[in-house]
């Protein structure tokens, strides 16, 4: 499944084994058509969930998919590891082959994975300038002061990167329990944070993708399909599909 955008004409030279001029005829034949509209301008683009045919012939029809799951600890954010469990396997009743994860976590993390078949999706979900929040619910071994609060929020220079960590919101639950809403997702972000003051993460859960919660009726392994008001909730400026 081509992942990005792509003009018309190319796709069905491609799929079709034609040459530009034998594609420009099929056009103009009104013979190909594109979400259920006869398609004319070989220039338009399609996306990879765009519908199209040549006659009755079924070019390309895929649905996009959008999957929230409750990742236990000891599960690797990968679609594929040698050793050890990964997000995907945990997926049982739904085909995987086309999935990938939107925002990965540590293999002791828990919590909100979202996977979907749509690389729109998932590269808004991640692109700085969104500035799409996450939130993780962190429990630490010493407790909390506000100077954690005040940190945070100026940011901390990773010398390995060389870059200043963008403003997060760390909220105080308890002694040793904080909410933790950032922009990035550094490496190890979060613990190299609480490092900076000699404070371990017990526990790391994220609980949040934007306004996107993870579902509480989910028990840890288990995951079901995205909403499409879900799916708005996690990037509010995502418009469903339509070619850019
Ligand atoms: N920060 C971390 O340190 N680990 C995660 O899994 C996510 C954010």
């Amino acid at each position: 499944m081509p992942s990005r955008y792509a003009r018309l004409d190319r796709f069905l030279c491609q799929q079709l084994s034609l040459n530009r001029k034998a594609v420009q005829q099929l056009l103009a034949a009104r013979r190909v058509r594109v979400d259920g509209d006869v398609a004319r301008d070989g220039q338009a683009m399609i996306g990879p969930f765009s519908v199209v045919l040549c006659d009755e012939q079924v070019l390309q029809a895929n649905t996009a998919r959008y999957l929230m799951l409750n990742t236990p600890a000891g599960i690797v954010s990968a679609t594929r590891d040698a050793r050890h469990t990964t997000v995907i396997d945990l997926l049982t009743t739904e085909p995987h082959a086309d999935l990938h994860i939107a925002g990965r976590l540590d293999f002791n993390s828990t919590g909100l994975v979202l996977l979907t078949n749509d690389g729109r999706w998932s590269r808004q979900l991640s692109a700085p300038e969104n500035n799409i929040r996450k939130r993780y619910r962190v429990t630490l071994e010493k407790p909390l002061t506000q100077d954690y609060v005040h940190a945070f929020a100026e940011g901390m220079f990773f010398d390995f990167e060389g870059i200043t960590t963008r403003p997060a919101e760390l909220v105080i639950v308890s002694d040793h329990v904080a909410d933790v809403w950032l922009v990035e997702g550094r490496y190890h972000q979060i613990k190299r944070m609480f490092g900076r003051f000699r404070n371990k993460v017990l526990a790391l859960h994220r609980s949040a993708i934007g306004a996107l919660e993870l579902d509480p009726a989910l028990a840890p392994g288990e995951s079901r399909r995205v909403s499409p008001s879900e799916i708005l909730a996690a990037n509010p400026t995502f418009s469903p599909h339509k070619v850019c």
